[in-house]
């Protein structure tokens, strides 16, 4: 095992330098108004501009999946106050542009926040943090990464409603939803921002509040994602007392996935509406080291650090007569937690995901193992051909009747769940590999097995209303917006032709989702 970890990067970028076809590294010629906005910005903000084959370019170039790190915009511009955001974005505009938007670059398909040919807007100097003196808020720079957060509150005994993985982006996390470890008490990070200030297609700087001027841009950025409305530079987020968490993982061999299954189930019902304070999810993972097939239940209780007891309402996952590989339980600050769930950066990842409604029995979220055996079987075999790493995961992530509840503070939020359409089940196909041979394959698969999730879930009688998708793990050709309800969609685009009515963002900033 030892010996195998310590050749694993060796043979990695063995395989990746093998296998990467020339076309994934050839630079597009830049498009004719990026290279005049890349001599137009390094003349507006001079050395924020970073040119490839440069040491600033290779830095900006860093992003969590290879597939967009391959990805070479003509230039990058790196801001570091709103002024200078608001500069750029007004340059790129009026020069019609092509750009995209990089926070934490932890979207996995190539384009999601970088741009071939085109100038990306690389946001990580905006990494200021303030806590308010009454303790009730913290003002974050929308470069900022949730270690950098958690760090900064962990020692005040504070924490936001924000991400589970130390290098993921504040922004685009908080944008798109936000699923957090408190999110039982208070719902997705997109509930508790108290202020957006954002940056609008023309360079004018607004604050975005619930009650204020722009209070349906408010309502728009809570879930609606970024792209279509604006660059929000600083979000302001609501501060809650926190010491440490409860946490444990448990991995538990392939075999006893039905039962871990069914209790993940009874959880999604009831045992989670009962328990606020708890958070969990579910990973299915093929792993040849470990001899095939092993189920993880991650799970977190954020009000009882009083001792390493387990809580009532995860007892059962941790019965004496269930097989487990192995059981980590602590008592932990947040940081650590972050920490504890970051994945490496430099494989190549994809993600897609749907969402099925509770039904009375597990049977549902049962009968799905067998469809992502058959994925999980398409991949070894084409991975094996290939000479490529493979990792396939199942993740069931609940939105219980509590969550959604929370949702509805300030007017609520764009993403159309109502407490009576629930509890469901966020379904997520996510998997990580080294070959560029694979993509299409993957791809492919990913989208097969949710397409299958979905026609079972239909002959149950148990699509989610609307069909939501959660955005921030869909694939890239889904249809997210579609799953907010024809209402919502139709709200969010009154509102993106209010704040940008000629349409810059929809025809330049390309690559994550768009309304249209
Ligand atoms: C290891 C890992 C762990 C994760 N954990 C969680 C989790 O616990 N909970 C959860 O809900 N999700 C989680 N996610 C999903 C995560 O929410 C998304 O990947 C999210 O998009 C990451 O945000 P980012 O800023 O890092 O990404 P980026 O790729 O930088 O940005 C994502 C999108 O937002 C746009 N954008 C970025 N900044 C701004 C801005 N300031 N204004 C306007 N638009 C902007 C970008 O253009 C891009 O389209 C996780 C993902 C990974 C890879
Ligand atoms: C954010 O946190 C990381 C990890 O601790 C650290 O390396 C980085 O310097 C921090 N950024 C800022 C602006 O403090
Ligand atoms: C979090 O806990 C770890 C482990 O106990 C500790 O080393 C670290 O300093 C703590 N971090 C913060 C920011 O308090
Ligand atoms: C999942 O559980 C079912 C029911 O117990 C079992 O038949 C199946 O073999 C299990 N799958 C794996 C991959 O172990
Ligand atoms: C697969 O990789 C191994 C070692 O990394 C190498 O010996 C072998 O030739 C490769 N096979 C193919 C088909 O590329
Ligand atoms: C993926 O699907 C597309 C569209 O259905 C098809 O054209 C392509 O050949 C498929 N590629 C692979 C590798 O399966
Ligand atoms: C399907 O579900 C709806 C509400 O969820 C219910 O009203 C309807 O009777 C169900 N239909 C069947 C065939 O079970």
């Amino acid at each position: 095992m030892a010996v195998i970890q310590q050749l694993w990067p060796a043979l990695l970028s063995l395989s990746l330098a093998l296998a990467l076809p020339t076309a994934a590294r050839a630079t597009p010629s830049p498009d004719p108004n990026s290279a005049k906005a890349c001599a137009a910005l390094s003349t507006a903000l001079p050395h924020l501009v970073a040119l490839p084959n440069t040491p600033a370019y290779a830095q900006h170039s860093t992003y969590w999946s290879a597939r967009q790190t391959e990805v070479h915009p003509a230039c990058f511009v790196a801001p570091s106050t709103t002024q200078e955001v608001s500069r750029a974005i007004a340059l790129l505009t009026s020069l019609d542009a092509p750009f995209t938007v990089k926070a934490g670059g932890h979207t996995a398909f190539a384009g999601g926040s970088n741009i071939a040919g085109g100038v990306t807007v690389d946001l990580a100097g905006l990494d200021g943090i303030a806590v308010a003196a009454d303790r009730r808020s913290v003002a974050v720079g929308a470069g900022s990464r949730w270690i950098n957060v958690s760090e900064a509150l962990d020692p005040l005994g504070l924490a936001v409603v924000g991400g589970r993985s130390a290098t993921v982006g504040v922004s685009g996390l908080t944008l798109g939803g936000g699923i957090s470890y408190f999110s039982g008490r208070y719902g997705w990070a997109c509930d508790n921002v108290r202020t957006y200030e954002v940056v609008l297609a023309s360079g004018e700087v607004v604050e975005a509040t619930a009650g204020g001027k722009h209070a349906d841009l408010y309502w728009a950025l809570r879930g609606g994602g970024g792209s279509n409305f604006g660059v929000v530079t600083r979000f302001e987020l609501n501060v809650i007392e926190q010491g440490d968490l409860w946490a444990s993982s448990v991995v538990y061999p392939g075999v006893a996935n039905a039962t871990v299954i069914a209790l993940m189930h009874g959880l999604l019902v009831e045992g989670l509406a009962a328990h606020p304070a708890a958070h969990t999810y579910f990973v299915m993972t093929y792993v040849a080291a470990l001899g095939g097939y092993v189920v993880l239940s991650d799970q977190f209780h954020s009000t009882h650090a009083d001792g390493t007891a387990t809580p009532e309402v995860f007892a059962a996952f941790h019965d004496a007569a269930l097989p487990t590989l192995s059981v980590n339980t602590r008592l932990s600050n947040t940081s650590q937690l972050l920490r504890d769930i970051e994945e490496p950066f430099g494989d190549r990842q994809t993600s897609w995901d749907t969402t099925v409604a509770a039904t009375a029995t597990p049977e549902l979220l049962l009968d799905i193992v067998p469809l992502f055996e058959k994925h999980v079987a398409r991949l070894l075999a084409a991975a094996a051909a290939a000479n490529s790493t493979v990792t396939p995961y199942l993740v069931y992530q609940a939105i219980s009747t509590n969550i959604i509840q929370a949702m509805q503070v300030n007017g609520g939020n764009a993403l159309g769940l109502r407490p009576e359409d629930g509890p469901i089940m966020i379904v997520q196909v996510t998997t990580t590999w080294s070959s560029a041979a694979l993509d299409d394959m993957i791809e492919n698969s990913s989208r097969e097995l949710i397409a299958e999730v979905d026609a079972l879930a239909a002959s149950r009688n148990a699509t989610s209303k609307n069909g939501y998708i959660y955005m921030n793990y869909a694939g890239k050709t889904q249809d997210v917006y579609a799953g907010y309800g024809k209402e919502n969609l139709a709200r969010l685009r009154s509102v993106a032709k209010q704040y940008d009515p000629t349409g810059k963002f929809r025809n330049l900033w390309n690559g994550y989702f768009k309304l249209w």
